[in-house]
């Protein structure tokens, strides 16, 4: 049994559906997870490689993990990759779309709720959203005034109770807005989950990387 100083790679990744489709590359590079994140509470996952273990974080925290050396590897959607660069910008290297956890970023609002009108009337719109930056920056592109309200999840809920006009959210299915009675009225970008990778370890470590990193590549391309 190695020692955990001994594991030359660390691949940040969150629980759910990144977990999941993350599951089906490693197997194509002859890599199996030893134990279920969604059963254990363990949040480091050895592997059956060596020289490889699973940090279990929030989807979120992924980019931060790998920017700041914690991980040398991590796996995130585009939305929290934008947002994270925000504050941190060009700190991380995203060599690889994965072509997992594929959805929409989407304006929504109420079925009842006239948005073309009102953005034609020129009026200031209420948005509610987790993706302040995406959001500030789509309206702002369209001439658009809106007072962001920053949510953190449940984003659907924010219309129907008079908190916003709209949401900026991921639509996948639609199911979620359907059945909220809300409708999806503009397309902001197609989102997938990326490979990241923090910079020094690929500088001082790539030769360890890199076989990973290929592996990857070859199975989501
Ligand atoms: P956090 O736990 O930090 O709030 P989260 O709840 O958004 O994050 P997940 O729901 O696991 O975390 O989503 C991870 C990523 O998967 C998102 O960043 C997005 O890129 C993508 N995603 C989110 N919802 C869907 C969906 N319904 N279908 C496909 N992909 C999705
Ligand atoms: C995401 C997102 C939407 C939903 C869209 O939520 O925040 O609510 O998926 O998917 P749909 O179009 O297929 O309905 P998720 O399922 O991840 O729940 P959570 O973010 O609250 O965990």
């Amino acid at each position: 049994m190695k020692e955990s100083s001994d594991i030359q790679i660390t691949l940040a990744l969150s629980k759910g559906r990144i977990f999941e489709e993350t599951m089906p590359l490693l197997a194509e590079a002859g890599i199996q997870v030893m134990e279920n994140p969604e059963k254990s509470r363990k949040l480091i996952i050895p592997t059956s490689s060596p020289n490889l273990r699973l940090l279990i974080l929030r989807a979120s925290d992924v980019p931060t993990y790998v920017q700041y050396g914690a991980a040398d590897l991590g796996i995130a959607g585009k939305d929290v990759l934008i947002e994270h660069s925000a504050q941190h910008p060009g700190s991380l290297y995203q060599p690889i779309d994965l072509n997992i956890a594929k959805c929409k970023l989407s304006v929504a609002v109420r079925k009842d709720f006239n948005y073309v009108n009102a953005v034609k009337q020129g009026a200031r719109l209420r948005v509610a959203t987790k993706y302040v930056k995406l959001t500030r920056e789509y309206f702002a592109t369209k001439g658009v005034y809106v007072d962001i309200i920053k949510l953190y999840g449940s984003m659907e809920l924010a219309p129907l109770v008079g908190l916003a006009d709209a949401i900026v959210d991921v639509v996948s299915t639609g199911d979620t807005l359907r059945v909220n009675g809300l409708v999806p009225v503009e397309d902001i970008m197609q989102i997938s989950s990326r490979l990241v990778v923090n910079r020094a370890s690929l500088k001082n470590r790539g030769d360890k990387l890199k076989p990973l990193m290929d592996a990857f590549y070859k199975a989501s391309n």
